[in-house]
């Protein structure tokens, strides 16, 4: 191309990115006369979901600009907290607030550490001059975003929108949990929720201030977490040939159950698993993996066969109840082979304690193995759940010699429990209770109050397909961990846990259709343990539902029309 070429070809670029920038300048001037008008007004009263400790609303509000700045600590965690704030704030104004290390007298967001809060208090003031946040640690300082993020008018909330000035309700709201713990289990072993689908699972915690993930990473029907030594487990433990259709008759498998056809699978590379850890923990989010043992081990004796009892050929489970094919604690091989994992496990989640399932383990097995009975007499065990405990004390040795702690379903109390695990009640509270007499730390989680895979309604038949049970948003609420406690024991309990199985919860879909509005009840439980009134929550619900209905989330409406 010649020069002058050159030249004309720049010049007609040159005029074309002109004539680009005209129109970019008409519209955005358009935009701005739109938008300049376009002052979204606050919301009142204040309606947030759990409730805080004191909420004291003052008079007027605080007007938001998208020019305004914000200031941040360098401490620990706090880079975090900006991220949040930008998502909160970018779907209104279309870009985060700038950072910077000095603020102006009026205007903007503060955020402060602050010595005599505890790290996950915080104190949020909205004046007419701008929002102070002060915490005791960057999780705080999260949970006060996620306040703001209910303060926020309801058209802030969309994505679509494009404001220059939000108001916010003066006020100030100071607020910590009422528990350490606020969990959330999912069982990706039964159906398989991709990495995507986690963290919109972790972001739905995030809004609620939940801050355990308990990942239900293998049971009988799968093995989804790669572990490199023993690459058969997501090789063959990670895929069922077929999957039974509609409600498992329980062991009455016949020509009348009709079955999927269609290879089931999937699993979570490390690379993945660790993806998953890092978006968790920039929502200040623990994630506990569990590994089943010594029950609910199908799929890994169908990966490798030595594992179990009689050393048979299984296929990956493809039906639903509980299952009598579990580990042989009588081989070394089998702690061999659960060390080996668990050492890879504890490589991808920094998390202290590790759950090993421990639950609904059958003893059948064992009974007519030989190698089951020589390990009770070397080790001079009287019956055979003794064999579980044996089990399950072995692998907390291990852990503990890892610096972990462990972390089991009720069941393990059966077979003897050391006084430093962790008993994760399920079977009602009574173990909870059992657990925390005895001096163990708890989760509560009974079925009765936190399996959010039963029924919303009693009406089951206009419902998707469930487990059983019917556990409505109101009696979530109603749930009260401690009842029954000295208030010595109640130091043991750590806290709650909803609990998504999902033999019955074929996609995300209906995974969160199963979660909400549940999971804001049993988040008022963890979080507002001592000043919950459920009519006043359902009233701030109401609200809530603003950002459900923002975010695309699924949710139920039983209990909150009704
Ligand atoms: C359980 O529901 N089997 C813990
Ligand atoms: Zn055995």
């Amino acid at each position: 191309m010649n020069r002058d070429g050159q030249s004309r070809g720049r010049g007609g670029l040159r005029r074309f990115a002109g004539a680009l920038t005209v129109a970019g300048f008409v519209a955005s001037i358009l935009l701005l006369v739109s938008s300049c008008g376009r002052r979204l007004e606050a919301e009142r009263p204040v309606a947030v979901v759990p409730c805080p400790e004191t909420v004291v609303e003052g008079e007027g509000s605080f007007h938001l600009t998208e020019r305004m700045p914000c200031l941040l600590p360098d401490e620990a965690g706090y880079e975090a907290v900006g991220e949040a704030l930008d998502e909160v704030l970018t779907p209104c104004f279309q870009h985060p607030l700038t950072r910077v290390r000095r603020l102006p007298v009026r205007g903007g967001i503060r955020f402060e550490c602050c010595d005599t809060l505890a790290d996950e208090a915080y104190r949020l003031e909205v004046t007419h001059d701008g929002i102070r946040i002060l915490s005791g640690a960057a999780a705080g300082a999260f949970y006060a975003v996620q306040t703001l993020r209910q303060l926020l008018p309801s058209g802030a909330l969309d994505p679509e929108s494009r404001v220059r000035t939000v108001e916010i309700p003066t006020v100030v709201i100071v607020d910590r949990p009422a528990m350490a713990y606020r969990g959330l289990m999912l069982d990706v072993a039964r159906h398989f929720f991709t990495v995507d689908e986690v963290k919109r699972t972790l972001d739905l915690m995030a809004l609620h201030k939940m801050n355990v993930f308990h990942w239900h990473l293998t049971d009988d029907q799968g093995w989804r977490i790669e572990i490199r030594r023993y690459p058969e487990l997501t090789r063959v433990g990670s895929v069922r040939r077929r999957t039974l259709i509609g409600k498992d008759p329980g062991g009455e498998y016949d020509e009348t159950c009709r079955y999927d056809e269609t290879p089931y699978g999937g699993y979570y590379t490390q690379e993945q698993i660790r993806e998953v850890v890092e978006y968790a923990a920039r929502r200040f989010i623990t994630v506990i993996p569990e590994i089943e043992f010594p029950g609910h081990a199908v799929a890994a004796l169908a990966s490798y066969p030595w594992l179990s009892c009689t050393g048979e050929r299984y296929e990956v489970r493809q039906t639903w109840d509980i299952d009598d094919r579990v580990f042989c604690p009588g081989r070394e091989s089998t702690f061999e082979f659960i060390e080996g994992v668990l050492d890879e496990v504890m490589e991808l989640f920094p998390s202290e304690w590790i759950h090993i399932g421990g639950d609904e383990c059958p003893t059948k097995m064992w009974a007519g193995c030989p190698h089951c009975r020589e390990r009770m007499r070397t080790e001079e065990i009287s019956d055979l759940r003794g064999l579980q405990g044996y089990a399950t004390a072995r692998v907390e040795r291990f852990l503990q010699a890892h610096g972990r702690q462990l972390i089991g379903w009720d069941e393990i109390l059966e077979g003897g429990v050391t006084p430093t695990a962790v008993v994760m009640s399920w079977r009602g509270t009574e173990g909870g209770v059992r657990a925390a007499r005895q001096g163990n730390r708890v989760v509560m989680s009974p079925s009765t109050y936190c399996y959010f895979d039963y029924y919303q309604t009693e009406d089951t038949d206009s419902e998707p397909l469930a487990w059983g049970g019917f556990l409505p948003l109101e009696r979530v609420y109603a749930f009260d961990p401690l009842e029954g406690l000295d208030a010595g024991e109640r130091c043991c309990v750590l806290g709650v846990q909803a609990n998504l199985w999902t033999e019955y919860i074929p996609d995300f879909d209906q995974a969160q259709y199963m979660l909400l509005p549940r999971l804001s009840a049993l988040a008022e439980v963890g979080w507002s343990l001592d000043r919950k009134n459920y009519d006043d929550y359902r009233r701030r619900l109401r609200r809530l539902i603003r950002i459900y209905d923002a975010a695309g989330y699924r949710y139920a409406r039983h209990g909150i029309d009704d």
